[in-house]
């Protein structure tokens, strides 16, 4: 199935960005999440992430690059990364976190070049610029958390707020006139419809949303609603979406990432839909 009603497309990494028209000046990115490697995963994805450099100039790593968030599995997300040769952009997700290993798993991923965000930035080139954090969850609307009562829910609260604090620091830090965000848990409730109702509190909270509109984000990616929705955006405009790769296989069986072209501010409210076969 090709994607062709907005701003981007699925794809299963046959396509070739040669053969792909887009505005002069633009870049393609590649934004997958949830992969989920585990150590019976080695050179599952090593041919699928190569692909990237064909079709796109940046590679988006939404989170949950392992299961269990193992060292080893850590070392299987580094050799299926081996021949990727286009810069790595990735946040970790809540799995990488289980194992308590992510401090060292991290310098993993950095040692192999991986721009691996937790509130930091990285500028791919004077125009474009990924802002980074993990997130994290306490709901949406009406129903989120508010920091009332207990200690422990209090602590739960400041918890969200440090990453959005850290979030909004990292998009004012960008020169960038292109900011795009990196996340794994959501910043809007339309991209986690499709899960069950009683865990959506816990995929994220539009908390995460206020600083991409102040900020003026082009656009943002997040994983970690596996059964959600692949696009929304935020009251005040800005395109999310959900690349979770369960999510985009669902959508097209095979797909490995979902493939969007940011340009120049001017250009960025119209950024046009790509044809990918
Ligand atoms: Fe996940
Ligand atoms: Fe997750």
């Amino acid at each position: 199935m090709t994607d062709r009603s907005i701003s981007g497309a699925i794809s299963n990494g046959h396509e070739r960005r040669a053969a792909q028209p887009r505005k002069s000046g633009s870049v393609r990115i590649a934004a997958v999440g949830d992969f989920h490697c585990g150590t019976d995963d080695v050179g599952a994805y090593r041919e699928l992430f190569a692909r990237v450099n064909d079709e796109a100039e940046v590679l988006v790593l939404t989170g949950d690059l392992t299961r269990w968030g193992a060292l080893a599995e850590f070392k299987v997300v580094v050799g299926e990364l081996a021949d990727v040769t286009v810069p790595i952009v990735a946040v970790l997700g809540n799995h990488d976190y289980e194992s308590g290993e992510m401090e060292v798993g991290s310098r993993m991923l950095r040692a192999r070049g991986v721009h691996l965000l937790s509130g930091d930035t990285f500028e791919l080139n004077p125009t474009v610029g990924f802002a980074g954090v993990k997130g994290f969850m306490g709901g949406f609307g009406r129903g989120m958390l508010t920091p009332f009562g207990e200690p422990e829910t209090k602590a739960f609260v400041k918890a969200t707020l440090n990453e959005v604090h850290s979030l909004e620091l990292a998009l004012r830090r960008l020169s960038t006139p292109v900011r795009v965000a990196v996340l794994h848990y959501a910043p809007i409730a339309a991209t986690i419809v499709g899960e069950p109702e009683a865990i959506q509190p816990y995929l994220g909270t539009d908390r995460l949303a206020e600083p991409l509109d102040r900020f003026g984000a082009a656009v943002a990616f997040h994983g970690h609603a596996h059964s959600g929705t692949l696009r929304g955006t935020t009251l005040g405009g800005v395109p999310v979406f959900n690349v979770s790769l369960p999510l985009l296989r669902k959508e097209r069986p095979g797909a490995m990432y979902y493939i969007y072209d940011v340009s120049a501010p001017a250009a960025v409210a119209g950024a046009k839909a790509i044809s990918l076969g």
